[in-house]
């Protein structure tokens, strides 16, 4: 039997809908975060989804809702290239917010690729979010606030993609991943399910009839995660959302 609390649905009528219904929960994660704790730290995905939703973010309102000195912006996941390649994550994020947004680039950490390896960048990550959550790199995983997700096509989640050893890692926090079938085929690295499921809240943000179906079955079938690897995040302590458009809800 499934201990976990199920995860709660909310459809948006459209991808602008969803963007914005993602950009106000970001931010009231953030308030609440801050109030409870002084920080708010948050993993951001990669992908085109969110682009929308961290553009909103830098609304007025929005703007205006939290203290943005007390953010620490890190990566869920990354491609293996230069931070100014045009398919980074970061490039992605320091477009849509940290180029608009009052944010505090001290406080931005992207998962570097500058190493001779993706295993190393992974590495080093893993040590920089010790440092970041100022806890032991050996010991429990980082918590964080909320950490935001996609979803692909074939059910990958991050950089955790069907088949691949990265779905078995039980220990490190950051691993180097082979790419998937989908581009761009890039090797990468990514949080890991220890990391995912210890945070307070996951957000997915799944957009498009064509993930209507990986929906329908991660949402209703229970099915293992070497074949749709989103289906192992449950966080352990913590909410887990999906956000969805009507496009990506129709098969539910
Ligand atoms: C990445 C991601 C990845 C993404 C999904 C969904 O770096 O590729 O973080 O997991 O979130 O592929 O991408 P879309 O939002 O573009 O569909």
């Amino acid at each position: 039997m499934n201990a976990q609390p199920a995860p709660h649905v909310a459809v948006c009528p459209t991808p602008d809908d969803l963007a914005a219904r993602a950009a106000d929960m970001i931010v009231s994660a953030a308030v609440a975060a801050i109030a409870e704790r002084g920080r708010f730290r948050i993993a951001l995905a990669g992908g085109s989804t969110p682009e929308k939703a961290y553009e909103l973010l830098h609304s007025p309102e929005r703007q205006s809702a939290f203290d943005w000195n007390q953010v620490d912006w890190c990566f869920g996941d990354e491609r293996f290239i230069f931070d100014t390649d045009k398919d980074s994550n970061y490039a992605m994020a320091k477009r849509t917010l940290f180029d608009k947004a009052p944010v505090k680039l001290t406080s931005v950490y992207p998962i570097s690729a500058e190493f001779s390896a993706p295993g190393k960048a992974a590495q080093a990550y893993a040590k920089k979010l010790a440092e970041v959550f100022q806890i032991p790199a050996d010991g429990p995983p980082p918590r964080f606030d909320l950490i935001l997700l996609g979803m692909g096509d074939d059910g990958h989640t991050a950089s955790l993609f069907p088949g691949k050893g990265s779905l078995r890692e039980e220990k490190a926090w950051v691993t180097a991943s082979l790419p998937g079938v989908l581009p761009p085929r890039l090797d990468r690295m990514t949080l890991t399910f220890p990391v995912l499921n210890a945070a307070r809240h996951v957000l997915f943000l799944v957009a498009g009839a064509k993930k209507a179906d990986k929906v329908r079955e991660i949402l209703h079938d229970h099915p293992p995660l070497d074949t749709h690897p989103a289906a192992g995040v449950s966080p352990t302590d913590g909410e887990l959302t999906w956000l969805l458009d009507a496009a990506a809800a129709e098969k539910l």
